[in-house]
């Protein structure tokens, strides 16, 4: 872990960081697509290429992400993370670290158990899986809300930090 907090998140950190949010809005936006071909496959029926392409997106997508997620942990322990704007009480500084351990969390979590239920044969993990989507949207709208509250709110310019490597 890099000893001195850095001043800005990297411009790899802040493109992964977009591209990873891309991709998850994707995921849970199409995701059903998946459910829909597993129901398919299960009931012997041909499914169609609209179905089977979205699937077949459905997991290029999850491994994407998870590779991503392992080169962020990676910068995140190497580069680091600007320290909480000044001003921000302690907590609600704690709370935002809490936030963004629990979205990497979910980000390994979901490719991880989605694999395993294609590829390991563990049907039971699906439910767990689908329970993913409204844990991944009230973290993301949590986030959403805090980022904004920074930026019109309290005016403390952090919406900038994950826009520009420029101090
Ligand atoms: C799926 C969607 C999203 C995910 C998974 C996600 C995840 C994360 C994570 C893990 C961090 C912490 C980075 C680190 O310190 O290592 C972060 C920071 C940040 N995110 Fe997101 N994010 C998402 C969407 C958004 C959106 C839509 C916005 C803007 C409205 C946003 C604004 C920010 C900002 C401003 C920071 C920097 C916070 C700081 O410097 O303390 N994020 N995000
Ligand atoms: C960031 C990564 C991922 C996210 C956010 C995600 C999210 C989702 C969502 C939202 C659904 C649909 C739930 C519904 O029908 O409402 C779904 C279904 C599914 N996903 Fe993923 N997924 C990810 C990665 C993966 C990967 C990598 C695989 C497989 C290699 C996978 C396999 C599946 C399967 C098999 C289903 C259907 C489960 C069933 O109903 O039988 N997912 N996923």
């Amino acid at each position: 872990m890099s000893k001195t907090s850095p001043q800005t998140y990297s411009s790899l950190q802040i493109w992964l960081h977009w591209l990873v949010a891309a991709l998850v809005f994707f995921q849970l936006a199409f995701g059903d697509a998946m459910g829909k071909m597993g129901h398919m496959l299960r009931n012997r029926q041909q499914p169609d290429a609209t179905t089977a392409f979205m699937a077949d997106a459905h997991i290029y997508a999850g491994f994407t992400v998870l590779a991503l997620i392992i080169i962020r942990l990676v910068l995140r322990f190497t580069h680091g993370a600007p320290e909480a704007p000044a001003g921000t009480k302690p907590i609600a500084a704690l709370v935002a670290k809490a936030l963004h351990a629990l979205f990497y969390l979910l980000l390994i979590a979901a490719p991880v158990s989605g694999a395993l239920v294609v590829y390991g044969g563990l049907g039971e993990l699906a439910g767990p899986h689908h329970l993913l989507k409204p844990v991944f949207i009230f973290t993301i709208l949590l986030h959403v809300v805090a980022a904004l509250w920074h930026q019109y709110g309290l005016k403390d310019g952090l919406m900038r930090r994950m826009m520009t490597s420029k101090a």
